[in-house]
């Protein structure tokens, strides 16, 4: 039978995801990898888990096991509003709707708002996973010019001057793919920007849990309420695989997000979300949040200072106060699909910069690094390795070089 011929045409636009194929490389044995975009398994509050399901279970019996409301479950949304109240964003249980992990409320919002050919604006390089679940409805995308702040507020309210934007998409705080954050400052002028020329902005918001140091910023969704859709997650300050998530959205936009759901999964998981709500509620994050930030922060010290003592000069880097990724960039014309092959002959993995770019050439010579997965001392002996690999190139020049494909083999 010729199963191809039964695919819609939809999933012509649905690309093997190759950081996918990285990963999965990057994965085997033997591999120290700095490619990956999880949290360290360590981090999990497995103990807390196991004995928030014994509570779960005596608490609501069947019920937890049971059908739930697409909005999600009540002490949940509860818990959640109170929570994001110390990120200065009031919302009323009623508000919260819950999602499976922010990926799930990507994909309504997908679903909901992009018909074929409609602009949305982004950062390049973004987060893959948001383009993955956009892709598949046919959006034209739009690049947002930005600096090391951010989105350039003039430009960015030129573009919406200029283009029908449907939405923005954004990840202000410790960026998937780049660590970048948008200042204080700018987070006001988009906020306005946004305000004044009507526009909606999608606030992807996975990361701001985590800050190593430095002041917590509020979320755009706090500035201009009405013209946001926050999406949050309990995926790196609990667990991903319990794939709870929440979104607040506009009313009008939020009843579709709901309806939209309702065809995807029905509902969030009911056992996640009673153990996620008990998590908070009971101050177990309280207690168990503080670990993860303490097991983070000398991972990303480590990375920051083994650049600083490794890389040769010509490279640049962000100087991220949390999150999970260091962005690497090297001098142009510099290959780094070509350094990844080669570090990856040597047992060293990371993620090349341009897949996370929507321009085919653009990003070559930079990197993503991810160091949440490896002690200090690895992350450091792997940066030192990946500095001789560098230094060999640029001493032997690398101008002449094409883009070349990966190979696994
Ligand atoms: C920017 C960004 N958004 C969304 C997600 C998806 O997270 P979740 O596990 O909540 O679906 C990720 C995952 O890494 C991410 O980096």
């Amino acid at each position: 039978m010729n199963y191809d011929q039964l695919l819609s045409k939809r999933v012509s636009r649905m690309d093997v995801n190759i950081l996918r194929e990285i990963l999965k490389s990057a994965s085997r044995p033997g591999i120290i990898s700095l490619a990956g975009g999880i949290p360290a398994p360590e981090s999990f509050p497995t103990d807390i888990i196991a004995a928030l399901t014994t509570t779960v279970l005596k608490t609501y019996g069947a019920s937890a096991l049971q059908y739930g409301p697409t909005e999600g479950f009540y002490p949940l949304r509860e818990a959640v509003s109170h929570f994001i109240r110390k990120k200065g964003i009031m919302a009323r249980p009623d508000d919260v709707q819950i999602t499976s992990g922010s990926q799930g409320a990507l994909d309504a919002i997908g679903k909901i708002l992009i018909s074929k050919g409609d602009k949305v604006a982004i950062e390049s390089p973004t987060y893959l996973g948001a383009l993955h679940a956009f892709n598949p409805y046919e959006p034209e995308y739009v690049r947002i010019e930005a600096d090391e702040d951010g989105p350039i507020p003039e430009k960015l309210e030129r573009l919406l001057e200029s283009h029908k934007i449907k939405f923005i998409y954004l990840v202000p705080t410790f960026q998937n793919p780049t660590g970048n954050t948008i200042s204080l400052k700018r987070r006001k002028e988009i906020a306005d920007v946004i305000c004044r020329q009507n526009a909606l902005l999608v606030e992807d918001d996975p990361y701001s849990d985590l800050r190593y140091q430095g002041e917590d910023i509020i979320p755009i969704q706090t500035l201009a309420t009405d013209h946001v859709i926050y999406l949050g997650t309990f995926s790196k300050i609990l667990a991903p695989g319990l794939r709870v998530g929440y979104c607040l959205a506009p009313k009008a936009i939020k009843k579709w997000m709901i309806i939209a759901k309702q065809g995807i999964d029905l509902h969030t998981g009911s056992l996640s979300q009673a153990i996620a709500s008990f998590y908070l509620t009971e101050g177990y994050i309280d207690d168990h949040l503080p670990l993860i930030l303490n097991f983070y922060k000398p991972r990303l010290a480590a990375m920051l200072e083994g650049l600083e003592a490794y890389f040769p000069s010509g490279f640049s880097w962000s100087r991220p106060e949390g999150g999970m990724f260091v962005w690497v960039k090297g001098p142009e014309g510099l290959d780094m699909g070509r350094i990844h092959d080669e570090a990856f002959k040597e047992n060293i993995a990371f993620v090349p910069g341009r897949y996370f770019h929507i321009g085919h050439r653009e990003g070559l010579e930079t990197m993503r690094l991810n160091f949440t997965m490896h002690d200090e001392k690895t992350i450091r002996n792997a940066l030192h390795l990946l500095a001789d690999i560098l230094e060999r190139n640029v001493s032997a020049g690398f101008h002449d070089q094409r883009v070349t494909s990966f190979s696994y083999a």
